[in-house]
């Protein structure tokens, strides 16, 4: 039999780890025959709360599930982790400054980073779900300088899934035949959804769809707000569907992007597409023995290139704010 997988999970307690742990421990984030331990970290006010959902998951009885342990400290949190979903983070309030904002999770991903440095396995896979995710990410690598940059990421799948739904929708055409799609930059209202490189049944997306007012006017603004009408609707945030784009996420990475296809996920950038190099931007990516590749040789067009350039300022603007800071 395998050796169990480590998997911390940081705001376990959360409605976003509710939607998740369960299928973690089910065996969708690394496979159906991979036994994982799961590591739960919370604050300590909601360690009792961590300590509920603990137990409904025993009573799953889950074959694959090898056991649970809670923590309320990152040291022993990311001990030996394997695989850290960072959930967990600090909200924006009303009336929150930006500078405000980044500095409260600075004081969450930094030392979650230094926790991750001193203490997980060598071969730890970081995942960021917690916004604002891509500079988060950034926070905690910088705190982490013995593990490659590379192991750090964002969370754009979320953003990804929900284009390929607008995409089917419109097309009719189901969404396991829309490939190639591409959310660029931030995980924010600038990110950029991309479908001129997309598949619709084989065919060019933006051909298919042919017409440029309803990208610019309809499909982009609906992808990048969805976010604000779930909480519209739901009275609540996005969270099954958060949980389910970071099980997509983890399978992709540790089991690789199907033939055919790439996914998007937020990484460091090594200067391709013009984008800053060290920022982590989402691009087009596939994977290969457990490491996203940038897809190369994409030709991007002008309605894309300002698109992609604004999101790149942004994430640019948000990293020289916490450098200010003292937190990179
Ligand atoms: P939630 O408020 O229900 O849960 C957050 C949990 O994190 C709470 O239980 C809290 O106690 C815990 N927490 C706070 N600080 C912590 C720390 N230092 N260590 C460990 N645990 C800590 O929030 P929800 O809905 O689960 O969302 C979590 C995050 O995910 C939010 O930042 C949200 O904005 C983000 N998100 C990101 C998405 C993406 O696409 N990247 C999509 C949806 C949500």
């Amino acid at each position: 039999t395998r050796t169990p997988v480590n998997v911390t999970v940081t705001g376990a307690a959360g409605q976003i780890g509710y939607a998740l742990l369960f299928r973690i421990a089910s065996g969708q984030l690394l496979g159906a025959d991979v036994p994982v331990k799961l590591r739960l970290l919370e604050i300590p006010q909601a360690v009792k709360a961590a300590e509920g959902t603990a137990m409904e998951l025993d009573d799953c009885a889950f074959p694959l599930l090898a056991g649970i342990d809670i923590f309320d400290n990152p040291t022993d949190g990311f001990a030996g982790a394997n695989v850290a979903l960072l959930v967990g983070a600090r909200p924006r309030t009303k009336g929150m400054e930006r500078g405000d904002l980044l500095a409260a999770n600075g004081g969450i991903f930094g030392p979650q980073g230094k926790a991750i440095n001193d203490g997980a396995a060598d071969d730890i896979r970081v995942l960021v779900v917690g916004n604002p995710a891509n500079t988060n990410a950034l926070i905690a690598s910088a705190a982490a300088p013995d593990v490659p940059a590379s192991r750090f990421t964002a969370m754009t799948r979320l953003d990804h899934n929900r284009a390929i739904s607008q995409l089917s929708a419109k097309t009719g055409v189901s969404v396991s035949d829309i490939k190639k799609l591409t959310i660029w930059g931030n995980h924010s209202a600038t990110q950029y959804p991309d479908i001129f490189h997309a598949e619709v049944a084989g065919k060019n997306a933006a051909e298919v769809v042919g017409d440029e007012k309803w990208l610019a006017d309809d499909f982009i603004p609906t992808v990048a707000k969805r976010g604000a009408a779930i909480i519209e609707a739901r009275g609540a945030s996005s969270a099954a569907s958060a949980a389910n784009a970071a099980i997509d996420h983890v399978f992709d990475w540790v089991n690789g992007t199907p033939e055919g296809d790439w996914t998007s996920a937020a990484i460091p950038s090594d200067g391709s597409y013009g984008v800053a190099e060290g920022i982590i931007s989402s691009f087009p990516v596939t994977s290969e023995n457990g490491e996203w590749k940038i897809v190369q040789g994409l030709e991007i067009n002008d309605f894309s290139r300002s698109r992609i350039d604004a999101s790149v300022a942004e994430l640019v603007e948000e990293r020289d704010a916490v450098k200010e800071l003292g937190l990179l």
